[in-house]
């Protein structure tokens, strides 16, 4: 992907250690940092996720393995919450979260109570110009909360710091154990030199693991030697972030060929159920497993790479069980733990569904029915496509990407719409459904599981499908059609626009929530609907989209989410539409986005 512009990168990278060398200030920050939320009585996930702008209670599932119950947590432990870190003034790292104060507000209780010491009334008083005693109610504050994202003179495996506020009657080796370096006292102790981890205040920089388990180490180019940086003269540098300017520009352009090369349409005939499709690198995963009969795993197979089924490799949980990592025979793959035993029928199913291979499919490698069900998929690098509109810890997908996802959807459901034997309609079609691969394809996951909770024994009266993508007759009557799908799918095109979640809030209680759908809709209902789409398209888009093709996808979404089921498009004239909104939008730049990646992708070491 980085080819040739990969020295570029190493060298911008040298370049931004120089610079940034001097003590207290930054450069960039990193992309994700996390943050330990003590919980004292009264508080709620809902509550948190709002403090911390984390877009929904459940968006803090995947960080806490532990909360099993999002409307129970229990008084005494912590809760994990996920921000950005970022690089403050160009001074020091943190972020910058909104608050606004309510009655009875002081700086003291703010930093205290609400944020649980996250944040210091120091802290409060040097961002904000309000007098500590007397905050106005309904004022906006910022509150800073301080974050780290590795020091490579410590250790480069490390690059996921939680920011941890201590407690009276913690220690050193109490915070160790509890974090998971109950060996490893002395490195925390060395990414925070100056405390005193019984002093029961103050906050802490304790190395953490993403949802994938990784601890997200630092790349080695930091590695480079003294020497070698001394060497290079910052007027020097200077010159070269300049060529580099110039040489990134003229690449673009170049990129944005290959970007459209890769969005010509794959050749339907290559995607016979039954025949397996190697990845275009050519490193089929699991080539060493046969594919015509499909995969039993065992149970203890499956343990043993995952821990005996740890939280630590614990990625996911929906409603129909609880997802996990795990490299299997040398390959990385994702583990569906099923609420339920496997039935003969449902066995049956199962190897039908193995067999169904298509580009924008997660694919089912195979499963395991001893203890419990489990299905293991092929793992899929860069989360949903939710967590990506919602903009957790990522950087804003460019519009051109985004067509080229809704695109890639479509081309799977219609796939299993048109294509497969038997046929499947797959009823829980919703961003968190749709994978993003490491080259920004997206993947429909999930597919065939509604059809096997029909003769799944314990979930036989659940309603498959999620609030807010549901088709008013399947809602109501139950009725299913491929149509169920297609309305769903209008929903992610409207979330693709919008970057909201498909209920919207309102107002401050829950009751004052209003589907997406009906956002759109007033929009359209006006005499001139061009103005009032302007103002629904994800703010983090800037001005960087063009108009005609965000109207043309709100129409559609518009088709698809019609009452009638009969007057919505079918998946394949989706296709074809996306089709041709794809190529009238692939001048788009997205050639910027993959050079963020990239350099992202270099700086942390993935
Ligand atoms: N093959 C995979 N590769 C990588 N991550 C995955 C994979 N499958 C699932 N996940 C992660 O685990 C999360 C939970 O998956 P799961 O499909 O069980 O739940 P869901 O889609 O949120 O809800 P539901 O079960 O109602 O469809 C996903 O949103 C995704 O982030
Ligand atoms: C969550 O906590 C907040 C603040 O303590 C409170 O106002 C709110 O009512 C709580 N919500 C629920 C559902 O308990
Ligand atoms: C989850 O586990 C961690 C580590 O064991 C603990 O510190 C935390 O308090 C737990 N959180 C909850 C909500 O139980
Ligand atoms: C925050 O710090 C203050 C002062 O050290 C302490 O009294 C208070 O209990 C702490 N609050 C929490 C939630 O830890
Ligand atoms: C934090 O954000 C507010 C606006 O929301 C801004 O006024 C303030 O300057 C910011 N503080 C820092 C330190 O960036
Ligand atoms: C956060 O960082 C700033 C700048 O380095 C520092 O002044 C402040 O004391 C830190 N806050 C805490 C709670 O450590
Ligand atoms: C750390 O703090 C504790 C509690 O305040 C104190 O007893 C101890 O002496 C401190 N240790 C050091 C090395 O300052």
């Amino acid at each position: 992907m980085i080819r040739s512009s990969s020295i570029t990168f190493v060298l911008l990278i040298v370049a931004s250690l120089l610079l940034g060398r001097s003590e207290s200030s930054c450069q960039t920050g990193c992309n994700l940092a996390l943050g330990s939320y003590y919980l004292t009585s009264n508080d709620n996930l809902t509550y948190i996720s709002n403090l911390f702008s984390a877009g929904g209670a459940n968006n803090l599932l995947p960080y806490n393995p532990n909360i099993t119950n999002v409307n129970s947590i229990k008084t005494g432990g912590r809760v994990n919450v996920f921000f950005s870190c970022d690089c403050l003034n160009g001074d020091f790292l943190g972020h910058n979260f909104s608050y606004v104060v309510v009655q009875g507000d002081t700086y003291t209780s703010i930093a205290q109570t609400v944020y649980k010491n996250l944040t210091t009334v120091d802290m409060l008083s040097t961002f904000n110009s309000f007098p500590a005693t007397n905050v106005p109610t309904g004022a906006t504050i910022g509150v800073v909360v301080n974050c780290s994202c590795g020091d490579s003179s410590v250790s480069k495996d490390y690059g996921l710091f939680l920011t941890y506020p201590l407690q009276p009657g913690e220690t050193l080796s109490s915070v160790a154990a509890a974090n998971g370096f109950a060996t490893q006292e002395d490195l925390l102790q060395r990414y925070n030199p100056q405390a005193n981890f019984s002093s029961g205040t103050g906050i802490v920089f304790i190395p953490a693991k993403d949802t994938s388990g990784s601890y997200r180490p630092l790349s080695s180019s930091a590695g480079l030697s003294g020497g070698a940086i001394a060497g290079i003269s910052i007027a020097g540098v200077v010159l070269l972030i300049f060529a580099i300017y110039l040489y990134i520009h003229f690449q673009r352009r170049k990129k944005l060929k290959k970007a459209s090369l890769l969005s010509s349409p794959p050749e339907a005939s290559m995607y016979k159920p039954g025949v397996v499709t190697s990845p275009a690198d050519g490193s089929s995963p699991f080539a060493g497993i046969t594919v015509d009969k499909s995969v039993e795993f065992s149970y203890a197979e499956l343990a043993a790479a995952t821990d005996d089924f740890s939280l630590a490799y614990k990625i996911g949980g929906g409603g129909f069980g609880v997802v996990y990592y795990a490299e299997l025979r040398g390959e990385k793959a994702a583990i569906k733990k099923m609420d339920m035993q496997a039935t003969n029928e449902f066995l049956a199913e199962l190897k039908v569904l193995t067999n169904v291979h298509h580009l924008n499919l997660v694919r089912l490698i195979g499963y395991c029915t001893e203890v419990s069900l489990f299905l293991v998929y092929e793992f899929i690098e860069n989360g949903n496509l939710s967590e990506h509109m919602r903009g957790l810890g990522r950087d804003p997908l460019p519009w051109a990407m985004r067509v080229q996802i809704a695109l890639d959807s479509a081309r799977g459901l219609e796939y299993v719409h048109e294509h497969t034997v038997p046929v499947y309609i797959h009823r829980d079609i919703k961003s968190a459904n749709i994978l993003i691969d490491k080259n920004y394809r997206a993947k429909v996951a999930d597919f065939g599981l509604a059809k096997l909770t029909e003769v799944g024994a314990s979930l036989q009266t659940r309603l498959v499908g999620t609030f807010g993508y549901m088709p008013p007759e399947y809602a109501q009557y139950g009725e299913i059609s491929p149509k169920v799908d297609v309305y769903a799918f209008g929903v992610v095109l409207y979330e693709l626009i919008s970057a909201k979640d498909a209920i919207v809030k309102t107002g401050g209680s829950v009751t004052e929530s209003k589907g997406l759908i009906a956002l759109f809709e007033e929009a359209f209902s006006k005499p001139d609907p061009k103005e009032d789409l302007r103002n629904l398209v994800d703010p983090r888009l800037g001005q960087d989209y063009p108009i005609d093709s965000v109207l043309a996808m709100a129409w559609l979404g518009k088709s698809c989410t019609q009452e009638n089921p009969q007057q919505r498009p079918t998946m394949r004239q989706i296709v074809v539409s996306l089709m041709t909104l794809s190529s009238a939008t692939e001048d788009w730049d997205i050639g910027s986005f993959f050079d963020n990646q990239a350099l992202a992708s270099l700086m942390s070491g993935r």
